[in-house]
């Protein structure tokens, strides 16, 4: 479903907005007179994720099962792993915390989470963040209590327990809101989720606290045009993972051509990470870690940090990688070309420096394609010196190179200045 921008404007009173050719401040704050009112993230304040937003989320491994144990303990470990100092600093609660409303509608969290403002202080006595989540609707997915017609009372009930990140998830808003009032009406329905995603936008911006704003609605009606005009730092720009190569590949597959509407303080989201979860192999965690690192993806880790392997954690707190994620142009990549199911994309990085990473997407191995690099197809010229980020070591990249990957895996490159 797509909504065209003139029905953006006619519902937000905004004038056509376009990410790719703004600078960071007018992207978030299209025009000033007609935009809704996020004057917090003007120019004088500091960009609310400025690069992607890095850390751990509860529900890809607990799902409903999550405690305020858990998240403790998810906090212990970033710091006890070292994935804090790799850049992981948010701690995100997500579906399940929530109880009952009080008589003046006060949402209290539910007996697994007795005190938030108290966990709230202990992860930020980690020198952590800590996320939480909610949505549109009357209800979440998991059918606790959603955010309608409270959003502004929610939005300072967060504030006041120290919240830094919202994931906002569209789920019982479908049903509740735009079927119930705009059957039949596709347009209409829209018009009625953006605005809802509006009112929690300017309900955080009022809330006197910086708190990261994640839209969560399965990358319908193209998120990336109209939801950094609503205060978003991130949106979901498909439906959700799961931790197995097809559901990882799917996703890679639906994220080219967004690169555009990326930049610092307002991202595409392709889902949080899988690495460490479910049947992936090496090979495919690497390759899903790459990727995300590739599109500037939000890096939130979703696997059992008590037990994560040591070759996970490697993945996961691979510097060089993170590095091409968090680079602060913030410019995502593109996908150069493909030849069969090998994959070439690139990313320009500051300092002049250039990511290239192949992936192969094939059953087999490439060596029996076999495949080459064709540098001329991205606009290069070898031999370029640069560092192979998986294997660590030194590499030089020639204009027709060989490439021998296994299946599913793949050669990531920093071309150009180190990190
Ligand atoms: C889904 C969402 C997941 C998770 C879940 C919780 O809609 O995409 O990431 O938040 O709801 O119920």
């Amino acid at each position: 479903m797509r909504l065209s921008c003139t029905v953006l404007t006619a519902v937000l009173g905004l004038t056509t907005f376009t990410a790719t050719a703004q600078t960071p401040a007018a992207a978030t704050k299209p025009n000033a007179s007609a935009a809704p009112t996020h004057a917090t993230k003007s120019a004088a304040k500091p960009i609310l994720a400025a690069t992607p937003p890095m850390g751990w989320n509860s529900w890809n491994f607990f799902n409903g099962r999550v405690t305020d144990k858990d998240i403790r303990n998810a906090a212990d470990q970033l710091v006890a792993t070292g994935m804090k100092d790799a850049g992981y600093n948010y701690v995100n609660i997500d579906d399940t915390w929530q109880g009952d409303r009080d008589a003046d509608g006060v949402l209290h969290a539910n007996s697994k989470f007795p005190d938030m403002k108290a966990l709230a202080d202990y992860v930020h006595s980690k020198g952590l963040k800590l996320g939480i989540y909610s949505g549109p609707g009357t209800k979440t997915c998991a059918r606790f209590a959603g955010s309608l017609d409270h959003e502004v009372q929610d939005a300072n009930l967060y504030a006041s327990w120290d919240i830094d990140y919202l994931k906002y998830d569209l789920c019982s808003f479908r049903a509740d809101v735009m079927a119930a009032k705009a059957p039949d009406d596709k347009a209409e329905q829209m018009k009625l989720m953006i605005a809802a995603y509006d009112k929690m936008g300017k309900a955080l911006a009022a809330s006197g606290r910086p708190i990261v704003y994640s839209l969560c609605q399965y990358g319908w009606d193209s998120p990336w045009e109209w939801a950094p005009a609503l205060g978003g730092n991130l949106w979901r720009t498909t439906g959700d993972i799961s931790a197995n190569w097809n559901s990882v590949y799917a996703i890679i597959e639906e994220q080219a051509g967004l690169a555009k509407y990326a930049g610092p303080g307002h991202w595409n989201d392709p889902d949080m990470l899988e690495v460490g979860n479910g049947r992936l192999t090496l090979a495919e965690n690497r390759s899903h870690f790459s990727m995300w690192a590739m599109l500037a993806a939000p890096l939130l880790a979703g696997n059992d940090l008590p037990n994560m392997k040591p070759e996970v954690k490697a993945i996961l707190t691979n510097k060089d990688v993170i590095a091409i994620d968090q680079d602060k142009l913030g410019k995502q990549a593109t996908r150069a070309y493909a030849d069969g199911e090998v994959e070439v994309w690139t990313r320009s990085l500051s300092g002049g420096a250039k990511a290239i990473l192949v992936l192969n997407a094939g059953s087999d191995r490439t060596a029996n394609h076999p495949f080459h690099l064709d540098l001329a197809r991205l606009g290069l010229h070898g031999p370029l010196k640069g560092k192979d980020l998986w294997s660590g070591k030194d590499v030089t990249v020639t204009n027709n190179m060989p490439v021998e990957l296994v299946s599913h895996d793949t050669l990531l490159v920093r071309i150009g200045a180190a990190k």
